[in-house]
């Protein structure tokens, strides 16, 4: 079968197509899946540019959707045809994180061989079916970046009518955000560094629109829109370089969800501020497979769809990282097969 694996010790120009061994038939407990689609992450773009090192012909890339092929003994939530999407954490079944999943030992295009291939044989635990009518790319979505939204505004942050989100940024995450957050009700504050992909946003809902590169202080724009009071959750995606900035946006008994690493993995935390203002701060990574058959269940309930900039063929693969590379994109970009 077609796979498409990383050469060590990574970089764009070591991703090749390969041929590889087809897995077989499911053993008890698994199910056989046809994949046929991916979406990109940020974490899938450091796993294939060599910043987060991981094994030599690793198959690439965290998220998959496909049609379940066979299933194994004793499995019956899933049945050949089913259209189904892969869990970040496979091992997570529900409730709150806990060893092991403080880590990506298990996940899948990092720790362990991913879904950028035809055919896997995984527990039937490592997946959830998809949303009813979605196409594979869009439930390929819902894996990292839209369960991350998710698990942010709905299980962390108990998220109603009337809340104020701040979501940085127009990648994946923030885009799925900003759609959770308005099927909710809430008001949206979006950062971007381009007036055009602001203006996308405003379209998708958004009633406040922040350029950070021509306001470098937004947390004063934010401030100012909310009447002094602030954001009810933050989205927080920027890591150390825009953290003080949230603290400084979010409302006081506020939450802030801390998810991304664009700037950097470490750096100063205003920590005065975060107590006087007692803020919320939640670090996470993804989610439960309970709350992305939640999340689904959603979905199914909303005419949302995913914001797909562009699919592009596995072949593809290195173009479609570089794509992510340039900052250009609006939404996801996936691959599909
Ligand atoms: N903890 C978790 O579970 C989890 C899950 C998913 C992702 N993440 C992390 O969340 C972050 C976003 O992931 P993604 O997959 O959505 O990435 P992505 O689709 O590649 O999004 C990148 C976008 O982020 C925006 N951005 C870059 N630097 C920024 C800054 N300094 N301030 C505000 N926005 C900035 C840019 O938007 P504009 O072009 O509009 O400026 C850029 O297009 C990454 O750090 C990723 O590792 C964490």
């Amino acid at each position: 079968m077609k796979a498409a694996i990383l050469k060590a010790p990574g970089g764009l120009e070591q991703i090749d197509i390969v041929d590889m061994a087809d897995p077989g038939q499911p053993g008890p407990g698994e199910i056989r899946v046809r994949i046929h689609a991916s979406s990109l992450n940020f974490h899938d773009l450091l796993v294939a540019n060599g910043g987060i090192p991981t094994a030599d012909m690793r198959v690439l890339m965290s998220d998959g959707a496909g049609v379940v092929e066979a299933v194994g003994a004793g499995v019956d939530e899933f049945r050949p045809g089913d259209h189904v999407v892969s869990c970040f954490f496979p091992q997570w079944a529900a409730g709150p994180a806990k060893t092991p999943v403080g880590n990506f030992s298990a996940t899948p295009g990092d720790g362990v061989d991913g879904m950028a291939c035809e055919f896997v044989v995984r527990s039937a635990a490592a997946f959830t079916h998809a949303p009813k009518g979605w196409s594979h790319a869009e439930a390929a979505t819902i894996t990292t970046a839209g369960l991350t939204a998710w698990r942010a505004l709905v299980g962390d942050g108990a998220i109603k009518p009337g809340d104020v989100v701040l979501t940085l940024g127009t990648g994946g995450v923030s885009i799925a955000a900003l759609q959770i957050a308005r099927q909710c009700g809430a008001h949206v504050i979006i950062t971007s560094s381009s007036d055009e992909k602001l203006a996308r946003a405003r379209e998708l809902g958004a009633e406040y629109l922040i350029n950070y590169r021509t306001h470098e202080n937004w947390a004063e724009q934010v401030l100012a829109i909310t009447a002094g009071k602030g954001a009810d959750h933050v989205i927080e995606l920027g890591g150390p370089g825009t953290l003080a900035q949230s603290i400084e946006a979010v409302r006081v008994g506020g939450h802030i969800s801390l998810i991304g690493v664009l700037t950097g993995v470490a750096g100063e935390v205003p920590t005065a501020t975060l107590m006087r203002k007692q803020v919320r701060l939640q670090g996470l990574i993804v989610g439960s497979r309970q709350q992305q058959q939640d999340y689904v269940a959603a979905l199914e309930a909303s005419d949302s769809r995913p914001v797909i900039e562009r699919t592009y063929a596995l072949e593809q693969l290195a173009e479609a990282f570089a794509h992510q590379s340039s900052g250009s994109h609006f939404g996801k970009i996936c691959v599909a097969w």
